[in-house]
């Protein structure tokens, strides 16, 4: 059985990993420092190391160039398993330290285990000990606790601010919903119950012309509860929470088609759930620019596209209307605060609004939000 020895900062990762091998049978043991990975090298040479790069101390390089200096552990093939492999410095050190194999974090089971096989499989070549000066590494070293220490922070803050949005957006959304239910079993029953005495008293009336303006005011009754009802879909479509956003986006899309007569197409493209934060909110952005396509740009058609983007998801609304100067339309103006509007809230969460259109040549609406309330 071969041995790897897993050399990682944070004990999540450094665990993780180790599941993962010893599921695939290698004998697996951990370090959480530079300092405790040499030891435990020295006094048993694994067959492997995979380290983490950037951690407190002693980073991975440094760790490496250890490793290398001392005969026992000279030849021991290392991996590196980092989030910034890609970066060009990163490889270039490696390659200096006798490292060629980088496994990205995060990464799927089968490319770990792949990439594992072809370093323990291949020969070992003989490694020249790495030239080292002092300065060089005391400089290094202090970037590097200063770095970790940053990320950290940033991580945090990140985090903490993801959840801050997150809450606010829902407890918005609770708060409509409130709304939306008192409506429902306040005024709209209690216009229900007007049109239905209209409609008894009606039936009962014998003078034809008082008959008549009952059936009136049903009639106005009537149209009060649609009212209702439309502004009841405006604050909380039902939809929203039961099917998703690209069934209550269709909703809209199909009212505005039947009563503007606009072509519409909806494409809907994501593969994970929506959080009821993200779900609202691109609701919210869909409807305003629909509502946007409608009210300004005398399109014929509208185009309206849904998917997964990266870390997140992404929104279009696409017309072919008369168009406009972005600019203008993103400027605060009294009376016109749509579109500043979502771009503000989209942009406390983190994400973006793009607004791609000229005077002639209809409108494009492009939003990405971050998975806000991903685990
Ligand atoms: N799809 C579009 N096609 C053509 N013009 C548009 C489109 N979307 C926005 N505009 C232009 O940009 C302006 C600003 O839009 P915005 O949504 O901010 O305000 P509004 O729709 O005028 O008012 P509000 O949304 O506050 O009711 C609009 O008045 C319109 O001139
Ligand atoms: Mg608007």
């Amino acid at each position: 059985m071969s041995s790897i020895l897993v050399l990682d900062d944070r004990r999540a990762d450094r665990e993780l990993l180790a599941i993962l091998l010893r599921r695939a049978g290698y004998d697996v043991s951990l370090a959480p420092t530079g300092e405790t990975a040499l030891a435990a090298a020295r006094s048993d040479p694994p067959d492997l190391v995979i380290t983490d790069i950037l951690m407190p101390v002693m980073n991975g390089y440094e760790f490496v160039r250890r490793l290398r200096a001392h005969p026992e552990t000279g030849s021991v093939p290392v991996v590196f398993y980092t989030a910034n492999y890609l970066e060009r410095e990163v490889k270039r050190l490696a390659a200096a330290c006798g490292v060629s194999h980088f496994i990205a974090k995060p990464s799927d089971v089968d490319t770990i285990l792949a990439t594992i096989g072809e370093v323990i499989g291949a020969p070992r070549s003989v490694l020249r000990p790495l030239p080292g000066g002092e300065f060089d590494r005391e400089q290094l070293r202090l970037l590097n606790d200063k770095l970790v220490e940053k990320v950290a922070e940033l991580e945090a803050l990140g985090a903490e601010r993801r959840k801050l949005v997150g809450q606010l957006i829902n407890a918005h959304e609770q708060e409509r919903k409130r709304i939306a239910e008192d409506l429902h079993d306040d005024s709209v029953q209690a216009v229900v119950a007007l049109r239905m005495r209209l409609e008894t008293l009606a039936a009962r009336v014998g003078d034809p012309g008082l008959a008549r303006e009952l059936a009136g005011l049903e009639e106005h009754a009537a149209a009060a509860v649609d009212r209702l009802r439309g502004l009841l879909f405006e604050i909380q479509p039902v939809e929203l929470d039961t099917s998703g956003v690209a069934v209550a986006l269709r909703t809209s899309l199909e009212r505005a088609s039947a009563e503007d007569g606009l072509d519409f197409e909806l494409v809907d493209r994501t593969s994970r759930p929506h959080g009821q934060a993200v779900r609202s909110l691109l609701y919210r952005v869909g409807r305003e620019a629909l509502a946007n396509v409608r009210n300004h740009a005398g399109a014929s058609r509208v185009e309206v596209r849904l998917e997964d983007d990266g870390e997140g998801f992404a929104l279009e609304v696409r017309d072919d209307g008369r168009g406009f100067d972005p600019e203008q339309g993103l400027r605060v103006r009294p009376g016109h605060l749509g579109l500043p509007a979502m771009r503000e809230r989209v942009e406390i969460t983190g994400g973006r609004l793009e607004l791609e259109s000229r005077p002639g040549s209809g409108t494009a609406l492009r939003v990405w939000l971050p998975d806000v309330e991903a685990p």
